[in-house]
């Protein structure tokens, strides 16, 4: 995939002939997050994957890198990305940040949604402290570099199973991480401080929506997102086994059957 949308280079994995069902990562990742879970679905459907702006090989480019990129600029240019490829109305699925994007593409570009996953996400804003530890990583990710960020962070994404018994997993995870370039991560911190609560927009959902959660997700824990459910109207909920924050790496045959049976339903009536 290469596509130039408003000043991005969108990159991604685009494979597959079918209905559309389109992946979004989450923070500070790239499409590699999808890459052991999507593959299979590329059978019987059009598989999207970009990466998103600032992340991966989505660039920034010199001169174009903003300060703070907000989630409705995300699902604006996932919108506009859309329309070059051709489809119109798809099976949108965000995890965690792309969660918060895909809740923005439903609040901007409803009528283009054929169902929703929502995967380890949440619709409330940040809290005060959290805003606060954002902004200051986005301030300082230039001088202390993606590194430490990277060796930080797998502890509070991933289960205690994974983080004990899989190192491929946790080495792939922090590689990923350090990968990335500290201006994408910079504003996708400041774009998560400012969004708003999105909970109230839960009751207006009405395509099918699937939430998908790891049972020992820390950051968006599986009764956060059951109360999600519970407001939408059309919903399903599954809690993922041996997994934390991030079910498509963690247990990908899960996730992928989970996200192929929905799928089935929604565009096929199975
Ligand atoms: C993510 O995985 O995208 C992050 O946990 C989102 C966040 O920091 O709120």
């Amino acid at each position: 995939m290469n596509y130039l949308c408003k000043g991005i280079d969108w990159r991604g994995f685009d494979e597959g002939s079918g209905k559309p069902l389109v992946f979004l990562h989450g923070f500070p990742f790239d499409r590699k997050l999808y890459q052991n879970s999507c593959q299979s679905l590329t059978d019987n459907y059009r598989v999207i994957v970009p990466d998103l702006p600032g992340f991966g090989e989505s660039r920034f480019r010199s001169g174009f890198a903003p300060n703070c990129f907000e989630m409705s600029e995300y699902a604006d240019g996932l919108a506009e990305l859309l329309d070059k490829m051709g489809e119109f109305k798809v099976l949108v699925c965000g995890l965690s940040m792309g969660g918060y994007i895909a809740m923005q593409f439903f609040r901007r570009h409803s009528d283009r949604l054929s169902g929703l996953i929502f995967c380890d996400t949440r619709s409330t804003p940040d809290s005060p402290t959290v805003v606060k530890k954002r902004l200051l990583l986005a301030d300082s990710i230039h001088q202390t570099g993606v590194q430490s960020l990277a060796a930080q962070m797998p502890p509070s994404l991933l289960s205690p199973t994974t983080l004990t018994s899989n190192q491929r997993i946790v080495t792939f995870l922090t590689e990923m991480i350090a990968e990335q370039e500290p201006s994408g991560i910079a504003a996708a911190a400041r774009g998560m401080a400012v969004r708003d609560d999105s909970t109230d927009c839960l009751k207006t959902i009405t395509v099918p929506t699937l939430f998908l959660v790891g049972e020992d997700d820390l950051i968006s824990p599986p009764q956060v997102m059951r109360e999600m459910a519970e407001a939408v109207n059309d919903s399903e909920f599954l809690t993922v086994p041996n997994s934390g924050h991030l079910p498509p790496l963690e247990n990908p045959a899960f996730f992928t059957k989970a996200v192929r049976r929905f799928a089935d339903r929604v565009y096929h009536g199975v």
